[in-house]
């Protein structure tokens, strides 16, 4: 199979992987309109094209948080990235550290953070859910402390798991649930040789490691369903930017007024975000959301954007509506269930070099200078 991109390496990952797995990371919630929006109104952002000014010269990389980043991007938090491929997270993450960018740590990953830290050679990100064992939060926090984590990305906007459908229709959850997962790594033999046997063991690292006992796969949507608080707000995250020493991110932001209290409460970026479309069906796509939210607070907090970007053109065309930065989830995972560490460094290594040709075609040669000024107007 011939990979040149985001669209083949999904493809190959719907291949190998059980259609559970698959769906799990393609599908969005309801319709899954903000998911294809996510895609589809950023691939609608033209730019201004300029020539003849010597490109021969660009430099991708940014600094952020007092880390350097070979390329604007950083891997996103996904959970259960162990599930896709053998020890996922380990593969991921020093793919990323290969690259020279950070890989998140999701809290529900299947890897728990002393297993993978210590493999790095840079410090990587920590995602920490609002969980109702602040328990698991106060732990997670001193061992991501200890484990020398750089920034911490707080996830606001999974008070409740989003709705869906694929996920009952897959054998994720639903009916006879475990027996249709079981059949299908049968009938998926690479997936169930690398991750299924060799990739063990399949627990939720980081809460089996606090609770000292193994929360399994099949506990996953049960312990998500009863964890996750609806209560949150605020006012209980102040005990977080307290406990954490490091740079703290808030991930899910969506509307200018958010962004705004996000500068009050004192935190040192967000992330535009619609959690890739898994959440609020027909909100706004990142895309569209981010000018507005660059308008009420650039300068005055990092902005972070994900969702729906899959190419390194996507990037350039973020940073110019308004991000400092941007993080990618599907597009490495992708490739990370298609060919393992090894497909994330070819991808990462795509994206850099097509966010030299849209840099070079654009006339920036550096990220700085990928502005609103690349924009075309009423384009
Ligand atoms: C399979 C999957 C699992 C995810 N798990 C988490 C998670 O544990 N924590 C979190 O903050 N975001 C999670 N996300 C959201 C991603 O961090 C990110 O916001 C999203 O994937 C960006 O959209 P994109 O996939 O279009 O790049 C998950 C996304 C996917 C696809």
């Amino acid at each position: 199979m011939i990979i040149s991109s985001t669209t083949d390496y999904r493809a190959a990952a719907q291949k190998r992987l059980p259609p559970f797995l698959f769906h799990y990371i393609d599908g969005g919630a309801y319709a899954e309109k903000t998911l294809a929006r996510n895609v589809s109104d950023l691939a609608d952002v033209a730019l201004r094209q300029r020539v003849l000014k010597d490109m021969s010269q660009l430099d991708t990389s940014i600094e952020l948080f007092g880390e350097k980043l070979a390329i604007p991007t950083v891997l996103a938090p996904v959970g259960l990235t162990g599930m896709y491929a053998r020890r996922g997270e380990v593969q991921a993450a020093t793919a990323a550290c290969q690259k020279g960018i950070p890989f998140t740590m999701s809290s529900v990953s299947v890897c728990p953070i002393e297993e993978v830290a210590p493999k790095l050679n840079r410090p990587m990100w920590f995602q920490l859910y609002v969980l109702k064992d602040r328990g698991f939060m106060k732990n997670a926090l001193e061992r991501a402390q200890a484990a020398g984590v750089s920034t911490l990305v707080f996830t606001v906007d999974m008070p409740v798991p989003g709705a869906r459908y694929r996920d009952a229709h897959s054998g994720m959850s639903g009916p006879n649930a475990a027996m249709r997962r079981y059949l299908q790594s049968v009938t998926h033999p690479q997936w169930a040789l690398d991750v299924g046997l060799l990739g063990r063991p399949h627990t939720l690292g980081n809460i089996s490691t606090y609770l000292g006992k193994n929360v399994s796969l099949e506990d996953y949507m049960g312990y998500l369903g009863a964890n996750f608080d609806p209560s949150i707000s605020w006012k209980d995250l102040e005990w977080i930017r307290d406990a954490w020493k490091g740079p703290m991110v808030i991930k899910g932001i969506l509307d200018p007024e958010d962004a705004r209290d996000a500068v009050r409460f004192g935190a040192d970026g967000i992330i535009v975000s619609n959690h890739g479309g898994r959440q609020l069906d027909g909100v706004l796509s990142s895309a569209r959301a981010l000018p507005a939210i660059a308008d009420a607070v650039k300068g005055q907090i990092k902005i972070l954007v994900d969702s729906g970007i899959r190419n390194g053109l996507d990037i350039v065309r973020m940073l110019a509506l308004g991000a400092d930065c941007t993080m990618i989830g599907r597009a490495f995972i992708y490739a990370l269930a298609a060919e393992g560490g090894a497909g994330v460094t070819n991808l990462l290594n795509l994206l850099e070099k097509e966010m030299r040709v849209a840099m070079t075609l654009t006339s920036v040669k550096r990220v700085s200078e990928i502005t609103g000024d690349l924009l075309v107007q009423g384009g």
